[in-house]
């Protein structure tokens, strides 16, 4: 039975060990890092500079990089890390539950 809060939102094997995967829960744009070495993280997928999916951006190092204008974001904290970004994504609890990928469902 899972905890309270999580909800499955892809299985393990959907997220390549490099790749970032869009999902959607309710409606929020989620954006899964599958970063090497098997570590999971989750972040909004919605870059806050202007409407870019980071999902369709590069993932190297930790970081994401939107694909419409450069910013990049750390995937494990959310923080902003050059312009034109000026404002963190959020970030959300993830955790690998069997094959499921269960996401905290944001309060
Ligand atoms: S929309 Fe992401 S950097 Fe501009």
């Amino acid at each position: 039975m899972p905890d309270a809060g999580w909800v499955r939102v892809a299985g393990v094997a959907d997220v390549g060990e490099g790749q970032v995967h869009a999902v959607r829960v309710g409606d929020r744009e989620i954006a899964l890092y599958h970063l090497p070495g098997g570590e999971f993280r989750a972040t909004e997928n919605v870059c806050t500079h202007e409407y870019a999916l980071l999902s369709d951006g590069w993932l190297e190092d930790g970081c994401i990089e939107c694909p419409l204008h450069a910013a990049r974001f750390d995937v494990r904290t959310g923080k902003a890390l050059c312009a034109p970004a000026e404002t963190d994504i959020k970030v959300f609890e993830v955790k690998v539950e069997n094959a499921d990928l269960m996401l905290k469902v944001p309060a």
